[in-house]
């Protein structure tokens, strides 16, 4: 088979001899952190992080990501390149009759909940990107300017179904080796950017306020529900618990170091989560007073306003953070239609235009949750703060859905593929990983389920099932 030099080839055909694999391992370590990296990072750590008290908080994420974010992740590329098939089947094909399956099920109605909230969201940035164009951000309160947007629901729709159509023509146009080639040049300049918004915001007047909510653990606040949201937050920035890296590391060659690529992903991506937290809050200059989920666009858009150039800095930004959403919705696409053609012999082509339809009908009611249909918006409250339908799935898919879903991999993992042949999976091209397999065993049969059913018990005994 001809080597293509970056991104998955001829990604359609499922029969294993043919299916495509990455042409080098850097093309996978692209890919993936493409997937991992995205509005997980840059809109969503930041405000969770504000919600669940600032310090405290990042120290209980970075903890949860070394122990059960490296740890799943190694455990799905090792599942996904054993059996060189997408979630579903590769279950079936390692338990084959068996109710396993399930998962792999799971993982794809996951992968279509959390695509439905995120599309919108990532819509947001293409509204923003516009907004910056046409000098709209440029005067006005942020804040305002932000209720504005999302309460007109006609605009959220709009967005939603252009996001997920930009996506639907990365997965069918043949155009992803194109986007993996340029992510290798976009992310350092996200980062970058990054770098420079940093250093701009530590020169704000009460920066030192924001730097000490973000990094100066308050332990006085943590609950069981704050495991439970800095858990889900390690997944979902990592992509893990739906079978995205699983069916990511089906692709990867036998003879290639998975347990090196897996690493420098979780740290690549947790670094751009320490750091958009690090552009955020000195720019905020304390702790949130509303937070939720305009924190990153009403401060960034405040930041543009005072700014040199800052319309300019402002456009790059927004279409930087547009490139970055796209290569993960990419990725939940991904899933969702590679499973409707290994299990249910659809045709590439139908199976990404009607998983895009179904998925942008279910994103509907979350467009108009943010203040467009007053009874979407208000379903629950937490804490005393309304929330609406996007914060709902964005709750249910983003975190209780993943976290079952790393629970159940685990389990499968240790009681029915066995903790022996995924370690031997993990040391085939990079026997160093013998040296850590004892961790790994350790994390995968008891610290991870352990973590997850005991905040699962927490959750149902105390009642705080929506947070
Ligand atoms: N990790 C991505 C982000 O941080 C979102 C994402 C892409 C994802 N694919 C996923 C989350 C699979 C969970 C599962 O923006």
């Amino acid at each position: 088979m001809p080597r293509a030099p970056l991104g998955m080839v001829r990604l359609m055909q499922t029969d294993p001899s043919t299916r495509g694999q990455w042409g080098s391992r850097l093309g996978f370590i692209l890919a993936a952190a493409g997937s991992a990296v995205g509005l997980g990072n840059i809109w969503r750590f930041p405000y969770v992080t504000g919600e669940n008290g600032g310090g405290a908080f990042v120290l209980i994420y970075i903890a949860c990501t070394v122990v059960f974010g490296l740890a799943v992740m190694w455990a799905e590329l090792a599942v996904g390149r054993a059996t060189q098939q997408s979630p579903v089947s590769a279950f079936g094909a390692l338990a084959p009759g068996s109710l396993w399956k399930l998962v792999g099920y799971l993982g794809v109605v996951t992968g279509a909940g959390i695509l439905s909230f995120y599309g919108v969201v990532a819509g947001w940035t293409v509204g923003y990107l516009l907004y910056a164009v046409g000098g709209d951000l440029s005067t006005g309160d942020p804040g305002a300017l932000f209720g504005r947007f999302v309460e007109r629901w006609e605009l959220q729709v709009t967005y939603l179904v252009v996001f997920m159509g930009l996506t639907l023509l990365v997965i069918l146009g043949g155009v992803r080796s194109g986007i993996e080639r340029l992510t290798k040049i976009l992310m350092p300049a996200l980062v970058v950017l990054l770098l420079g918004l940093i250093v701009n915001g530590l020169f704000q007047p009460k920066a030192a306020d924001g730097l000490s909510f973000y990094l100066m653990p308050d332990f006085s606040k943590v609950t069981g529900m704050t495991f439970m949201y800095a858990l889900g937050q390690a997944f979902f920035s990592l992509s893990l618990g739906m079978g995205a890296m699983l069916t990511y590391g089906s692709y990867l060659k036998k003879d290639d170091g998975i347990a090196a690529a897996g690493a420098y992903v979780v740290l690549f991506d947790t670094a751009i989560a320490l750091l958009a937290g690090l552009m955020i809050f000195p720019m905020l200059g304390g702790k949130p007073a509303a937070g939720g989920p305009g924190l990153v666009f009403v401060v960034l858009t405040k930041q543009f306003q005072t700014m040199p150039a800052g319309q300019w800095i402002a456009i790059l930004f927004f279409a930087l953070l547009a490139v970055a959403a796209l290569t993960s919705t990419v990725s939940l696409l991904e899933v969702v239609t590679s499973s409707m053609v290994d299990e249910w012999k659809f045709r590439r082509r139908p199976a990404a235009l009607l998983a895009t339809l179904g998925i942008t009908l279910l994103g509907v009611p979350s467009a108009l949750s943010l203040g467009g249909v007053p009874w979407l918006t208000r379903i629950y409250t937490v804490g005393g703060k309304p929330q609406g339908f996007l914060d709902l799935m964005n709750f249910i898919f983003g975190n209780i859905a993943l976290a079952v879903g790393a629970l159940l991999l685990c389990l499968f993992v240790t009681l029915r593929w066995g903790i022996g042949p995924a370690v031997s999976e993990l040391c085939q091209g990079g026997a160093w990983f013998g040296r850590v397999a004892l961790p790994f065993r350790i994390a995968v049969t008891w610290l991870c389920p352990a973590a997850v059913i005991g905040l699962l018990l927490y959750m149902v005994i105390t009642g705080q099932s929506l947070g």
